[in-house]
């Protein structure tokens, strides 16, 4: 039994933040009603691992090159892929990430306009998902079979989510947000042209992999916006019923 990867996209302030744990519960719930007790892993990109927040810390608050940027951000991913995300699918579970690798080419390709061709080099290392499962597999003496890839990946070996939702807001809504809260980091702090940019890079990735993801219209009540969502996590046999 491989796990379920899902992540959460979309631009600062276009509000995933509020929705992310609402469905950790959801599905913690649902769990504790089946027989199946698929082990639920809320997590977070950059970050996720203590070495992860780490890197976290510079990448949000450091100006650096964007090369050192981008090798940064994938180094981070590396280790939690390594040392979370991959183990937790091999268990069965059902892994909820806030950002994955849509957010680097929205935010560094699109945004900082770092070049997307060596993003999917990096993609393609980092995320590779040959060695990894066997020598996982080999050390946990787990009974999945190995030649079953783990995520929904086009290309077999790189690991993708199963299911990407991208939550979307006009960029000027989402500045609006912002302003209105907290101290802005690195990134927050860019203005809305930077947002619109990062805001046609995430289409971009839809378009490359439209099957992947779902589009969630952010600029509406939360209870609409989070009955969205479960409709999706639903229509893709992920949540079975509405539990909370
Ligand atoms: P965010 O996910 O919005 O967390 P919080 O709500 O706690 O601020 O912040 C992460 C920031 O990192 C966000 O501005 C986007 C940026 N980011 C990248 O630039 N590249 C990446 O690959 C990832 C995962 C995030």
């Amino acid at each position: 039994m491989a796990g379920i990867f899902i992540s959460f996209e979309g631009i600062d302030g276009a509000g995933k933040s509020s929705h992310i744990e609402a469905m950790a519960a959801a599905f913690r719930s649902q769990a504790a009603a089946s027989m199946t007790k698929r082990g639920v892993v809320l997590t977070r990109e950059p970050g996720g691992t203590a070495l992860a927040e780490r890197l976290r810390e510079m990448i949000l608050h450091e100006p650096m090159d964007p090369l050192t940027e981008a090798l940064l951000v994938f180094a981070a991913r590396r280790e939690h892929i390594v040392q979370v995300i991959v183990p937790a699918l091999a268990r069965g579970d059902i892994v909820l990430c806030d950002r994955f690798t849509d957010a680097s080419f929205a935010y560094q390709g699109a945004g900082r306009r770092f070049s997307w061709e060596m993003l999917s080099k990096l993609e393609h290392a980092a995320q590779d998902l040959n060695g990894l499962e066997a020598d996982f597999l080999l050390n946990s003496g787990s009974p999945i079979d190995p030649s079953t890839s783990i995520g929904s990946g086009a290309k077999s070996r790189l690991l993708q989510p199963n299911l990407t939702l991208l939550f979307e807001v006009p960029p000027a809504v989402a500045a609006q947000r912002l302003a209105a809260a907290r101290q802005p980091d690195k990134f927050e702090s860019q203005d809305v042209a930077f947002f619109e940019r990062v805001s046609a890079g995430y289409a971009d990735r839809v378009a490359a992999d439209p099957l992947r993801f779902v589009r969630i219209n952010g600029h509406q009540s939360l209870d609409q916006v989070r009955s969205d969502v479960l409709a999706a996590l639903q229509s893709h046999g992920f949540l079975h019923e509405v539990l909370t």
